[in-house]
């Protein structure tokens, strides 16, 4: 694992997109796994300002909502649309995520699974939820997880509200890649930052490897760069 603190989340977020920037000058057909969240937006907001050539990649991002379409507003294809596909000219083909509204989601699960197993992934950005939880991975997910259909906690959804009108619209359900799907990944960037994160990362760099925090699962990984801001660094010993 490399830790970079950096000193506030403008300069963690900025790191972020010069490694993305770097992989895609490097390889312009490179597969990237995204992510979502607040925790994102300015990384996408800097790729777009950036001169990143994204035409040529194929995205797969972690995680969608199930029970919403793609044209939900609170979707996680809408979320990505908005932010960086739309501005950076990218099209349907070369980015995906799961179907949230697919007749069978266990079924749109492994067919994700499998579609990401055709190349694998060069890159894979991840958030970290404030219970450790990376993807839709909550705690105690299985360390050998795939993509599969999760039930979101009550802390996740709670966290989520704020995006929807009430705590009971939020989705109970998510498809999201698992622990294993994660790992298979060529290199790992996790980004976190602010104090509320402090704790996950604390127990992601420092804790035992156990589910109880997905995310120490990192720890197994060949090549995994955890990028925070010296908030989200203030509870490491
Ligand atoms: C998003 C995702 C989640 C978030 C995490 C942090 O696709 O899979 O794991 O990365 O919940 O979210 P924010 O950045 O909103 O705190």
């Amino acid at each position: 694992m490399k830790l970079l603190i950096l000193p506030d989340a403008a300069a963690a977020a900025a790191r972020v997109v010069d490694e993305i920037r770097d992989l895609v000058d490097q390889k312009p057909e490179a597969r990237l796994g995204l992510a979502t969240g607040g925790t994102m937006e300015p990384v996408y907001e800097g790729l777009v300002k950036s001169d990143a050539d994204l035409r040529r990649v194929t995205t797969f991002n972690l995680d969608e909502y199930v029970g919403l379409s793609p044209q939900h507003p609170q979707s996680y294809r809408s979320f990505m649309e908005a932010r960086l596909f739309g501005p950076k000219g990218m099209s349907r083909k070369q980015t995906h995520l799961p179907n949230g509204d697919a007749p069978d989601p266990e079924a749109e699960a492994d067919r994700y699974e499998a579609q990401i197993a055709e190349g694998g992934l060069d890159l894979q950005l991840l958030g970290i939820g404030a219970n450790g939880h990376i993807g839709f991975n909550e705690p105690t997910s299985s360390l050998g997880s795939r993509t599969r259909v999760k039930t979101l906690t009550r802390r996740t959804r709670a966290d989520n509200a704020r995006f929807f009108d009430d705590e009971d619209a939020v989705p109970r359900f998510a498809i999201t890649m698992g622990i294993a799907t994660i790992l298979d990944a060529r290199h790992v960037i996790l980004l976190a930052t602010g104090t509320a994160k402090a704790e996950a990362v604390a127990a992601m760099v420092e804790g035992p490897l156990s589910a109880v925090c997905p995310a120490s699962a990192l720890q197994l990984h060949r090549r995994a760069t955890i990028v925070v801001d010296t908030a989200a660094a203030s509870s490491l010993a």
